[in-house]
């Protein structure tokens, strides 16, 4: 990888969302963004996880919409962090097939098969049965208040009400979803500068017991197939092997499995967290509920659930000023790019009757989430039917806890209470 071509802020001051995850930056990685953007410019070099950081809304916008900048990045990516090193390895090994990490004509073809599921009409035709998952998680939470004082938020809702819409989705059976939680964690915390043999061992061995348990679930559906995503793909794959292979079935499983709820976690405790600390903003929803969809999208431009997206240029290539050569490593911070003043005022303030926002959270082009329209329905039924049935709710005194990696930078977990 070569070294820019203009100045970049000291290196010592760059927070590499990769190598660095620090209970600090986790709680708050705002200000530094700011900080190095501001020293630094759109784009910035970071070598200590050798690649380079976008920051700019525009420059990772084009980014994302390029046929310049693949996914085949895992191949290419050299950090210099061993044990992640390791974790690549193993990640492209077990999930090379996956999607996510493949460029066309591939991408085209895997995405292709499992469009059909996440449409805007599928999803819409979902939100009553959603609604009634969250009606009943409600009643569970309004039961413990009556001997509890406070509920860890997390594990009472906002991980509930999405792994059970996604294993449902998929005909994988809720029973285990403790299990995909434990599962998921461990696999996802090897991703970060700071793994360790330990993490990586256990991490290791978690995706090997995913992948057992979604292997036998996938068998059980060739023998008896449901209504559910995973019996479609089977059944595509009968159809002409060519379309779909084992190897591409199972780890296209995994990653709606894991995509499918760690993310939207997320998005419903950043979402309850924000507007809990803004009382007179959850008023206004509370009496006006059609704010609700802003109120969301604010959220995910805000305090994003998913903050970072990676990409291998192709090709040498200028931007931001900077020359990036072929097969160069780029992270799009989207935490940075939603609060890029070139493209919103007052980016730090939050304000859920913002107009036209605009953020690269889910992405851009043909990677865009798959799972939006799900994502966002998730998190408005959420909402509306926690701050509805539950309205004095607050934040507990108790110290908030994140966890990592930063890609995925969420609440551990949230305590909240009845005032
Ligand atoms: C708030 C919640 C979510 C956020 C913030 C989010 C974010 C993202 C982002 C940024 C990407 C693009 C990655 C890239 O370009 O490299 C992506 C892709 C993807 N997401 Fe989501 N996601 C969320 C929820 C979901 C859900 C509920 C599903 C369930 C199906 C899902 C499934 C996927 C899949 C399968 C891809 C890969 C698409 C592709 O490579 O073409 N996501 N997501």
């Amino acid at each position: 990888m070569n070294i820019p071509t203009a100045s970049t802020p000291d290196a010592n001051a760059i927070f590499d969302p990769i190598m660095d995850h620090s209970e600090e930056r986790l709680a708050n990685p705002y200000p530094v963004l700011e900080q190095m953007r501001q020293s630094g410019g759109s784009v910035i070099f970071s070598p200590r996880g050798n690649q380079w950081l976008v920051l700019g809304y525009e420059e990772a916008n084009s980014i994302l919409r390029s046929k310049d900048f693949g996914k085949r990045l895992l191949e290419n990516w050299k950090p210099p962090n061993v044990f992640l090193r390791g974790a690549m390895r193993m990640l492209r090994r077990k999930q090379g097939s996956s999607m996510l990490i493949q460029d066309p004509p591939d991408h085209t073809r895997l995405r292709s098969l499992v469009n059909s599921a996440f449409t805007p009409g599928v999803i819409h035709g979902l939100e009553g049965h959603i609604e009634e998952i969250a009606n009943d998680l409600i009643d569970k939470m309004q039961e413990r208040f009556k001997s509890e004082k406070e509920i860890d938020l997390i594990s009472a809702f906002a991980f509930q009400l999405p792994v059970i819409v996604i294993a449902e989705l998929l005909g994988v059976p809720t029973e285990h979803r403790e299990k995909f939680k434990k599962w998921s964690n461990d696999i996802t915390l090897a991703f970060s500068g700071s793994v360790n043999p330990i993490r990586m061992a256990k991490s290791y061995v978690s995706m090997l017991n995913l992948r057992l348990f979604l292997r036998l679930v996938i068998a059980e559906k060739r023998r008896n197939p449901k209504k559910d995503l995973i019996s479609a793909l089977v059944a595509a794959q009968s159809e002409d092997n060519d379309r779909l292979s084992n190897d591409e079935l199972l780890a296209n499983t995994v990653l709606i499995l894991i995509a499918g709820h760690e993310t939207t976690v997320n998005l419903i405790s950043n979402s309850v967290f924000n507007l809990l600390q803004h009382p007179e903003q959850l008023a206004k929803i509370q009496s006006d509920p059609e704010l609700i969809p802003n109120a969301v999208e604010e959220v995910l431009r805000f305090d994003p659930p998913v903050q970072i997206i990676r990409r291998l240029a192709k090709k040498e290539t200028e931007l931001g000023g900077m020359r990036i050569k072929e097969n160069d490593i780029l992270t799009v911070v989207t935490a940075a790019c939603n609060r890029d003043p070139k493209i919103v005022n007052e980016p730090d303030v939050f304000n859920i009757e913002r107009e036209h926002i605009k953020h690269l959270t889910f992405g851009a082009g043909i990677h865009y989430c798959l799972g939006a329209e799900l994502a966002r329905t998730e998190g408005r039924i959420a909402i509306k039917i926690l701050f509805d049935r539950i309205r004095d709710l607050s934040l507990s005194d108790r110290q908030r806890t994140y966890k990592g990696p930063f890609s995925l930078r969420g609440f551990k977990e949230l305590y909240v209470s009845r005032k």
